[in-house]
């Protein structure tokens, strides 16, 4: 059996310290109940001494989370901090007290004004003693334990535990650390603190670098058992490790590691999601695992493998977190291959080459105007060039010229049922008006524009927008055309030539 890491939430209480992030009592037991979902082993619901507010969350969430995760519970080296986490978890089935103090020069000589090691050591074994007497399971940390010197730490934590801490927390709260000397940190205290192997090591890293999932990696590999971590990295300043990443790099790496967690990872999509909608944080597109990019592929050559086997560029089902699929997004970049197979799935049936390629130009010149080109955009040029290919004139180009106070001024080329260019110059009411007048005066047919809609088809400034035009002839008979482009008078002179190519196509 591989080693097991236990995953430590702290989106509660590390997460919920980023600036903006604080939820209430209510979104907190949101996001624990998806925490169960996740199964994570120990959710750190807040630090209940810092206002009523988080007291009363840290008791709710002890009584819903019932005997389903260890609840946890920060305090200082404090004996009044310690007293209130007590009483915040009395009803907890299964409680942890979180209690600490700094270990760094930094925080020795500045935080706690020129406090010496030894009173900082004296101050957390009295508080794990303390602890202790309220619950069987205290972790200590020791703060910025990455800045402290190999030597300090490990006489810190060698003192906690003969004081009875049952786990010793190793932040690199300032995530100063580098991975290998992070790694190399845990392995010393491993090799050189009496009693280490009867209690659980666990990191916390925080990601002031851009290291802290790699700083929790080097963690595990050197020895540590649980990984503090957060939905999306959350956290003071640049956030904790993303409990998404720290668990995918364990399970994609778990025979190399050995070790596994028991998360169940389809629930980080959800979970990611849930997190962002409560805090209002949103997340990154290209977030590794949860970010909306995660599993999209834009550019020809990575389309193209992709479709002939997912595992060209990709190294995670997306399924296996909870995502819907790869996704190819289809964009100017887009070769032959990622169109095809997207219109396959859409249903058109694409043998004949040629007509492939028009439409393969076709989409390339819609996908330079619009920097992605959806399915609905995917219909509307399919239906373009099946009313292309049954028209008897075809729009070639128009140009407009109208606003204020000019007269509404419209020059039209259209190629005749021969194959000829036809030009023709128009002045309307407005733009769409002298258009038709232009059309008229080349195909020189007798009806009324009846009727006149534009949509768009999909949302943004650049979508394109779909002209449908109904046309009375003078029979009385009413015929329907459609166009559609990023140029709205442009849609409209191509549904009107549609409508009349189908009034003319019946009339014949
Ligand atoms: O970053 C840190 O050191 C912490 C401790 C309170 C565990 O958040
Ligand atoms: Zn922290």
């Amino acid at each position: 059996m591989t080693r097991k890491i236990h995953i430590f939430d702290t989106t509660l209480r590390d997460g919920e310290q980023s600036p903006g992030a604080s939820m209430n009592t209510q979104e907190k037991l949101v996001v624990t109940r998806q925490l169960l979902r996740l199964g994570v082993d120990v959710i750190e619901a807040g630090f209940p001494i810092s206002s009523p507010g988080d007291f009363k969350s840290v008791q709710q969430i002890a009584a819903e989370v019932g005997d389903r995760a260890v609840v946890c519970g920060l305090t200082r080296a404090v004996e009044k901090d310690i007293d209130v986490c007590a009483d915040a978890l009395k009803n907890a089935a299964r409680p942890r007290i979180h209690t600490g103090i700094g270990v760094s020069p930094e925080h020795l000589k500045y935080k706690f004004r020129g406090m010496t090691l030894e009173e900082a050591i004296e101050r957390g074994v009295h508080a794990v003693k303390h602890a202790r007497r309220y619950v069987e399971d205290v972790e200590f940390y020791a703060e910025d334990a990455g800045r402290a010197p190999f030597e300090d730490l490990a006489r810190m934590i060698e003192a906690v535990i003969a004081a009875g801490a049952t786990v010793v927390n190793i932040p690199d709260t300032t995530g100063y650390n580098m991975p290998w000397e992070f790694g190399e940190r845990i392995k010393y205290l491993c090799d050189h603190v009496r009693g280490i192997e009867d209690v659980t090591i666990s990191v916390h890293c925080h990601n002031d670098l851009g290291c802290a999932t790699a700083l929790a990696l080097e963690g595990v590999r050197n020895g540590a058992s649980q990984v503090e971590c957060t939905i999306n990295g959350l956290g003071e300043r640049a956030g904790n490790t993303a409990m998404e990443e720290i668990v995918m790099a364990l399970k994609m790496h778990e025979r190399n590691l050995d070790v596994h967690t028991d998360i169940n990872c389809s629930e980080f999509l959800q979970a990611s999601r849930l997190v962002s909608s409560i805090t209002g944080f949103t997340v990154q597109p290209n977030k590794a695992i949860v970010g909306a990019n995660a599993f999209a592929h834009s550019s020809g050559i990575h389309q193209d493998g992709v479709i002939k086997e997912r595992s060209t560029y990709e190294i995670i089902d997306p399924s296996m977190v909870g995502a819907a699929g790869s996704s190819i997004v289809l964009t100017a970049r887009s070769g032959h291959a990622a169109l095809r197979h997207r219109l396959e799935q859409l249903g058109y049936d694409l043998s004949n080459t040629e007509r492939f390629e028009k439409i393969h130009k076709a989409f390339l010149e819609l996908a330079d105007r619009k920097k992605e080109v959806m399915d609905e955009d995917l219909h509307s040029l399919m239906g373009e060039a099946e009313r292309d290919e049954s028209a008897l004139y075809t729009l070639k180009s128009t140009q407009i010229s109208c606003g204020q106070p000019l007269t509404p001024t419209a020059t039209v080329t259209l190629i005749d049922p021969y194959g000829n260019e036809r030009t023709a110059c128009a002045f309307g009411t407005g733009p769409i008006d002298a258009l038709c007048k232009a059309i008229d005066k080349i195909v020189q047919t007798d009806c009324e524009l009846s009727e006149f809609s534009v949509q768009s088809v999909t949302r943004g400034i650049d979508a394109l927008g779909e002209v449908t035009v109904r046309i009375t002839a003078r029979d009385g008979r009413v015929y329907s055309g459609r166009g559609s482009e990023c140029d709205i008078t442009v849609s409209s002179a191509k549904a009107y030539v549609n409508a009349l190519n189908r009034m003319i196509q019946h009339q014949d």
